[in-house]
């Protein structure tokens, strides 16, 4: 439970706002690389409650831009794309990627190069990793480092993001994706199906086995790290470790080897977020399509639960489903879809003065405490959490492994763990 002057605190991200301050501190991920062709139409997108546009050059270089054209509001969305910036399509106005007007042909000859100049037109650094375009909003004259996970190295094949979209607040966006006491109840369908079992082998029945983990976290310079560990029949013992790299991922625990998918939970405004997926897999391409593992999704990348209903519908649950077993009544779809039907379901922003938080909510509570502390410190003093230059994201892997029962799952390594069992 949360006061509500916390709560707002921690949700509201619009210009001017605290939080807003400091999450516009971090790289955040506008779009897939993809979407942007060279030359191609400029993709709109709304980041912390504001309007730009992303473009990809006819030289393939990449660009982001305010939305309004500075001269009238004009879309640049309209604009055509040109060696060399954007041209907007009403009075000719063009501007480069770097934020500068470098045509006004309304204006008088003599004058255009001087009076282009003195347009203010507002754009922000990029940087394209892990089929992302990647953007810096913060305040900074030179952005701070970009944050290397091990998936924004990886080609093509390799790596695969997708974005949802959920009418609610980021927190109650990244709060799903932080809980693991939810996944043995609300995905248990998905969990126990044939899919599940050939996605996920033996990490369902271990998650299916105990529906009440222990908890145990070790803190960590980008957030921290959660262990969930569960107590298997037979002396076994299964660990989720969870990766938190707040403000925004969390590393979904996997199999040592084999693909792997990170989350992030992305401010649009205060009331609707981008959910992306990142799949990735460093070993090799990219086998296996973990979007249609479980069901249909919208078959668009950029949007992929388009067709997920909402409260109108009650997103498509099925109540004659759940009578003959499905747990959710969100059938034939993924994990995700009955994440964000929850999530949505709380309401934009969920009141958390309301609330009544459990045992298994530990790691909701620290995190809100770890952001509530940054989000102060960089108001009180400009001091940014989570990113210390000593902070190797290259290293920050998710892992789930079984291991015999009076070992401490923080000293197993569960690569060799892995080998031996082979
Ligand atoms: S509104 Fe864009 S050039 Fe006039
Ligand atoms: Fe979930």
């Amino acid at each position: 439970m949360l006061n509500q002057a916390d709560n707002e605190l921690l949700t509201r991200v619009g210009p001017g706002t605290a939080m807003g301050a400091m999450l516009r501190e971090y790289w955040v991920p506008a779009c897939r690389s993809a979407a942007l062709e060279a030359g191609g139409a400029p993709e709109k997108v709304r980041l912390f409650g504001e309007d730009f546009v992303a473009f990809r050059s006819p030289d393939g270089t990449p660009g982001f831009l305010q939305e309004a054209c500075p001269h009238r509001c004009a879309s640049l969305r309209l604009a055509r794309n040109e060696e060399g910036g954007l041209r907007c399509i009403f009075h000719g106005w063009k501007f480069s990627a770097a934020g500068k007007c470098i045509d006004a042909p309304t204006e008088p000859r003599g004058q255009r190069e001087k009076f282009a100049e003195s347009v203010p037109v507002r754009s922000h650094p990029v940087h394209e990793a892990g089929g992302m375009l990647w953007v810096y909003m913060g305040a900074r004259e030179t952005p701070p480092r970009f944050p290397a996970y091990e998936f924004t190295a990886l080609g093509d094949d390799q790596v695969q993001p997708y974005r949802g979209v959920i009418r609610t607040n980021w927190l109650q966006g990244l709060e799903a994706l932080l809980d693991s006491a939810h996944v043995t109840f609300l995905h248990a369908t998905n969990l126990g199906s044939d899919d599940g079992r050939e996605y996920f082998k033996d990490e369902s029945d271990y998650m299916l086995g105990d529906g009440a983990p222990v908890f145990e976290f070790d803190e960590r310079p980008y957030g921290f790290r959660e262990g969930a560990i569960r107590q298997e029949l037979g002396g076994v013992h299964y660990a989720r470790v969870r990766e938190v790299a707040l403000p925004f991922f969390s590393f979904i625990p996997a199999a040592p080897h084999g693909a792997r998918v990170t989350c992030c939970s992305i401010p649009i405004d205060d009331v609707t977020t981008a959910q992306w997926y990142i799949l990735y897999d460093t070993e090799g391409p990219l086998t296996r399509d973990l979007m249609s593992a479980f069901g249909t999704w919208s078959g668009n990348p950029d949007h992929f639960n388009a067709d997920m209903g909402g409260p109108e519908n009650q997103w498509h649950q099925d109540r004659a489903a759940m009578k003959a077993g499905h747990w959710s009544g969100i059938v034939n779809r993924g994990n995700a879809y009955e994440d964000f039907a929850v999530q949505e379901s709380m309401g934009p922003i969920v009141d958390r003065t309301r609330e009544y938080l459990g045992t298994c909510d530990r790691v909701i509570y620290r995190a809100r405490r770890l952001l509530l502390d940054a989000v102060r410190r960089h108001r009180d003093t400009g001091e940014l959490a989570f990113a210390a230059e000593d902070i190797d994201f290259a290293a920050i892997r998710a892992v789930s492994f079984a291991f015999p029962e009076g070992a401490d799952w923080r000293e197993v390594d569960p690569a060799a763990l892995a080998e031996a069992a082979e």
